[in-house]
């Protein structure tokens, strides 16, 4: 009799766990749907922008979306003088653009970055439902997605139109849906070799090209920005896989041997040859980040570091070199009255404080940073708040605003990695203190910085201020 008493009370015991069980199930469920649903109205997206369909009902470009070719201003190039916009390159894993929002108490940038790769092989040629996110999570902030497109197939002949168009409509999805600007940084630092698609300057300007042209047809929202690597240092031999051609009789090697010397080396031209044209390209960008002198030590920036690596003249340039001066003008050439006359960004830059690497009892690299790389009483060190305060004194400047009228956009390369044995962190808003001086830096300046709410997007490419 106890026995069955006993069982008695474990079955109601078992069916009332059950219960719970399936109740909370069920509560999940609900409650899941409620979220999703919540962040589909608007009010999940504080900053989204309404726009204008491109396309009328009969499928035509409604012309209020046609680009103004003659307004002065490039595709989503944003209507400021005398200022600059901000962005960051983000680590997505455990940063987004609301994350940001919120490290900065309120301050909105005006762009945000990923990297996505772009492949025939890939099903459907690129993640649909990443890009899906990326964007979606610009449009909570109001933010432009800087999207830096990596054509990884081999070789870039694979291409055909059904992939550019794939992924232009997807642009123009992110566009439409949330009002979210792409700025495309398309095939980006094709004149190094740790990218596959890198020193052809046939094929590359061509694949670029092409994109133009597919994107143009789905939206003006999209702009398609070329950004070649900083030329110092190029071809950089043993950093990467692909090589510049060494075959005489490829055309491409007369095309890269500017100077006609029978090499490819730092006197030949770093970007030129790689360019698609003024009728393809929106803006330009250059990947220019502050480079410690032996990349090992936490010291001061030298003065002038940036406008040297900008314009190729003055510190640490082949100063006096008839060819440096001719190719190394970044600026000049690409942005100045007499040269392109291209808005430009930063599309990634910062300043990097360097730590050791540790390794594991296995022997391999630990992924936490170790140490300071600073020697033990180094009499220049410098702290890592200081290496910031110096680079970004040096772009966030009344002087820059007025030599650089054409440079509008600033992004941070808000991440950390290793490289060349040295754990390498570039970020402005991990930590407290860090987070504290660079809002110092953003206050200081803020009225040359606008936020994204100052700003509204237009379907045939303005960026105005409000
Ligand atoms: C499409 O519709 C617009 C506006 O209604 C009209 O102006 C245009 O002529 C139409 N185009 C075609 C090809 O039907
Ligand atoms: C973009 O603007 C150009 C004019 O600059 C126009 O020819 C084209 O149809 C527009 N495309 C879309 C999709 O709005
Ligand atoms: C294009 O921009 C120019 C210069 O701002 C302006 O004069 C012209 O009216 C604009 N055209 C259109 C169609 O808005
Ligand atoms: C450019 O597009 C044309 C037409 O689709 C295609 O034949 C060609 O292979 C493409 N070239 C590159 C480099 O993408
Ligand atoms: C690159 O290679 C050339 C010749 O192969 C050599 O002279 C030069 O020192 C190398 N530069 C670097 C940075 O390794
Ligand atoms: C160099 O290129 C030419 C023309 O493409 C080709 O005929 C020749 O075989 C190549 N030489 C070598 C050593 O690869
Ligand atoms: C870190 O690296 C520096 C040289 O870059 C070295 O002098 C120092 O001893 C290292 N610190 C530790 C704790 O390993
Ligand atoms: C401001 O920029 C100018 C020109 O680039 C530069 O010479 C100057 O040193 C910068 N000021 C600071 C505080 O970095
Ligand atoms: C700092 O970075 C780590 C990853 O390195 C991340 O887990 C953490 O959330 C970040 N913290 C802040 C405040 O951004």
């Amino acid at each position: 009799m106890k026995r069955h008493a006993l069982l008695h009370a474990m079955f109601w015991l078992k069916a009332f766990v059950a219960m719970l069980m399936g109740l909370f199930c069920l509560m999940w469920f609900a409650w899941r749907i409620y979220d999703l649903h919540s962040r589909a109205s608007p009010t999940f997206y504080t900053g989204l922008q309404a726009v204008t369909n491109a396309f009328l009902p009969n499928g035509t470009v409604n012309p209020t979306c046609y680009h103004n070719t003659s307004s002065g201003l490039a595709r989503l190039e944003p209507a400021i003088t005398s200022a600059l916009t901000l962005g960051f390159s983000l680590d997505w894993s455990y940063d987004t653009p609301t994350t940001i929002v919120d490290k900065l108490n309120g301050y909105k940038p005006l762009v945000f970055n990923t990297f996505m790769d772009f492949d025939t092989s890939i099903p459907g040629y690129f993640s649909a439902s990443l890009l899906n996110w990326f964007g979606s999570e610009c449009g909570r902030t109001g933010a432009m997605l800087e999207l830096t497109i990596q054509p990884t197939a081999v070789p870039i002949s694979l291409y055909q139109q059904v992939h550019f168009d794939t992924l232009s409509a997807a642009l123009y999805q992110i566009n439409s849906r949330y009002g979210v600007p792409i700025l495309l940084r398309f095939g980006h630092e094709m004149n190094g070799p740790w990218n596959t698609w890198s020193f052809d300057p046939i094929g590359y300007p061509e694949l670029f090209r092409n994109m133009t042209l597919s994107v143009r047809k789905h939206t003006n929202m999209t702009a398609m920005v070329w950004g070649p690597n900083i030329g110092f240092g190029y071809p950089f031999n043993n950093s990467g896989s692909t090589t510049p051609p060494t075959n005489k009789s490829d055309p491409r090697f007369a095309l890269l041997d500017t100077n006609g010397d029978g090499v490819i080396n730092e006197y030949d031209d770093p970007y030129g040859p790689y360019y698609p044209g003024d009728d393809y390209v929106d803006w330009v960008a250059l990947s220019l980040y502050y480079y410690p002198p032996d990349e090992t030590h936490n010291h001061d920036i030298a003065p002038g570091f940036f406008d040297a690596y900008l314009t190729g003249i003055g510190y640490n340039q082949a100063n006096g070199n008839q060819w440096w001066e001719l190719y190394y003008n970044f600026y000049a050439r690409f942005c100045g009255p007499n040269g392109h006359g291209k808005p430009m960004m930063l599309p990634e830059t910062g300043a990097p404080y360097l730590y050791n690497e540790t390794y594991l009892a296995n022997g391999e690299v630990s992924t936490v940073p170790g140490p300071t790389a600073t020697w033990p009483g180094d009499p220049l060190a410098v702290s890592a708040v200081t290496i910031r305060q110096e680079w970004y004194d040096s772009l966030f400047n009344q002087t820059v605003l007025s030599i650089y009228p054409k440079l509008k956009l600033v992004v941070n390369f808000e991440e950390e990695k290793i490289l060349s044995n040295y754990w390498r962190d570039w970020r402005l808003t991990n930590d407290s203190t860090q987070l504290a001086a660079f809002q110092q830096i953003i206050t200081g300046f803020q009225k040359q910085l606008p936020s994204a709410t100052s700003f509204t997007f237009g379907c045939d490419g303005t960026v105005m201020l409000t």
